[in-house]
């Protein structure tokens, strides 16, 4: 019987030496030291893709790193999945806070993954997640299970903005044309508790530059008689938010999509324990936005978070300075109906005009992208939710994620096409974070799950 669970179980131990290989490779798209290693990435998933029965497998060149594309055509008259991913990777640090070196995969028992979990720089976001839809795709060609058109497209600026993607997909329309993009990128409540992500968060991210004087200077003889950069700066930040941690940039909330009281209503029945939260975080009390819960402030509210400031002295002791110049990166998470270039130039104007006389400002925008939501009740959806119940035993739960991926609403202006978003990662698999990690028992139910989408989109679509 050739059941996806009996294939699985006779090729797990492949299926994990393969991806343990396959995130060795220090995929790093922000740092250019490792080009050649995003490179090497880009072949390795070439080469899986053509073992796993792709057809006119290519590196597709683009002004950043290559794309790398797949496709395996039954039957033009066929529905056709497009399955997206990016083979890149966040950096590492602080690479003291791991417990074992990102680009040395392990195999760990934790308590939410018993029967352990790998250890690794990109392990769940997404080289994980991409790898069970290349395995998936295994099972389908090599046991004629394959129901439908499929085509693969997989990145690797995805942690960098996907300048080459958007530079990629309007020029090939034709060769992308599809009926429904799959995704795992995204995450779920609890692995007895199966979720789809029905919608993401824009994005817009800036970095600003505070100068005061033309030179560092001693704080004795100038403190107090000239504005400090850093001062300055910390000041500025802090009013970007008032009593109620609402963001005061003028009409910032202006666009913002409303939910009706029914549909935050049907948002708090998702299964949530605020204790437990805080417990994971060695929180005493969460923060947020003033009349919306934990859930709400996460997802379909939108946020303000310097993500990095600095400027002066930093090194060991004490040096008594004022700096000339003080930074900081800020992002801003979007809601839909919020223009995320829109957005950013609210920011810039509203930032500049904050700044007292004695310093200058500088705004430098850097990637940005719009958020989106997915429907609930299309073909996609229920094939999604159908497929869950195979695996899960359960029906799967609605939920907005508060992640980003910038693509997608490209993908729906440019491709037409609209996306289904099956995470199979935890938010306590420490993505971005030290000690990134993705359950055993995750990637395979992954891999086991997949097909049955196919099936049932097939079947349901007309
Ligand atoms: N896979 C994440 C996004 C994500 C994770 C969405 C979990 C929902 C749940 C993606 O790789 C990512 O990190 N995106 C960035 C944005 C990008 C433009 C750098 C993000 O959300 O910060
Ligand atoms: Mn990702
Ligand atoms: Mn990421």
């Amino acid at each position: 019987m050739n059941t996806v669970k009996d294939y699985i179980k006779k090729h797990k131990e492949r299926f994990l030496d393969e991806l343990i290989e396959l995130l060795k490779i220090p995929s790093i798209s922000a740092d250019s030291k490792y080009k050649k290693d995003v490179l090497v990435t880009a072949d390795y998933i070439l080469e899986s893709l053509k073992k796993a029965g792709c057809d006119n497998v290519e590196l597709c060149e683009t002004p950043g790193y290559p794309i790398v594309y797949g496709e395996k055509i039954i039957d033009k008259k066929l529905p056709t999945v497009l399955v997206y991913g990016h083979y890149d990777v966040q950096p590492a640090d602080p690479i003291e806070l791991w417990t074992s070196p990102p680009f040395e995969p392990v195999i760990k028992k934790t308590e939410i993954h018993p029967e352990g979990a790998i250890f690794a720089r990109g392990a769940c976001d997404d080289k994980g997640q991409m790898y069970m839809h290349i395995k998936a795709l295994e099972y389908m060609t090599s046991t004629g299970n394959l129901p439908c058109n499929v085509k693969f497209m997989i990145e690797g600026e995805e942690e960098v903005g996907s300048e080459g993607l958007s530079w990629f997909v309007p020029r090939n329309k034709e060769k992308l044309s599809n009926d429904v993009i799959l995704i795992s990128d995204t995450g779920m409540i609890a692995n007895d508790i199966p979720s789809i992500t029905t919608g993401l968060r824009g994005l817009s991210y800036v970095e600003v530059e505070v100068t005061g004087p033309n030179r560092d200077l001693h704080s004795g003889l100038y403190g107090g008689a000239v504005a400090n950069p850093i001062n300055i700066l910390t000041k500025m930040i802090a009013s970007l938010h008032d009593d109620n941690n609402r963001i005061t940039i003028p009409s910032f909330y202006d666009k913002v999509a409303d939910l009706s009281k029914k549909e935050r209503a049907e948002m708090a029945k998702a299964p949530f324990s605020i204790e437990n939260y805080k417990t994971a975080l060695n929180i005493k009390d969460v923060y947020g936005e003033e009349g919306y819960s934990t859930n709400e402030r996460n997802s379909i509210r939108p946020t303000l978070d310097v993500n990095g400031i600095w400027g002066g002295y930093t090194g060991e002791g004490a040096k008594t300075v004022i700096a000339s110049k003080a930074y900081a990166k800020i992002s801003m998470r979007l809601v839909p109906n919020q223009d995320w270039r829109e957005i950013t130039e609210l920011f810039k104007n509203h930032f500049e005009s904050i700044a007292p006389k004695s310093v200058k400002v500088k705004v430098t925008p850097h990637h940005g992208g719009q958020g989106y939501v997915t429907p609930t009740n299309n073909t996609a959806y229920k094939a999604a939710s159908h497929a869950y119940e195979s695996t899960f035993g359960k029906t799967p739960i609605p939920q907005r994620s508060g992640g980003s991926i910038p693509i997608v609403a490209l993908f729906e202006k440019e491709l037409k096409s609209k996306t289904i978003l099956m995470g199979f990662g935890l938010d306590s698999d420490a993505i971005h974070s030290p000690n990134e990690h993705f359950g055993i028992w995750n990637y395979l139910k992954g891999i086991e799950t997949i097909p049955y989408f196919y099936i049932n989109f097939s079947k349901l679509f007309r």
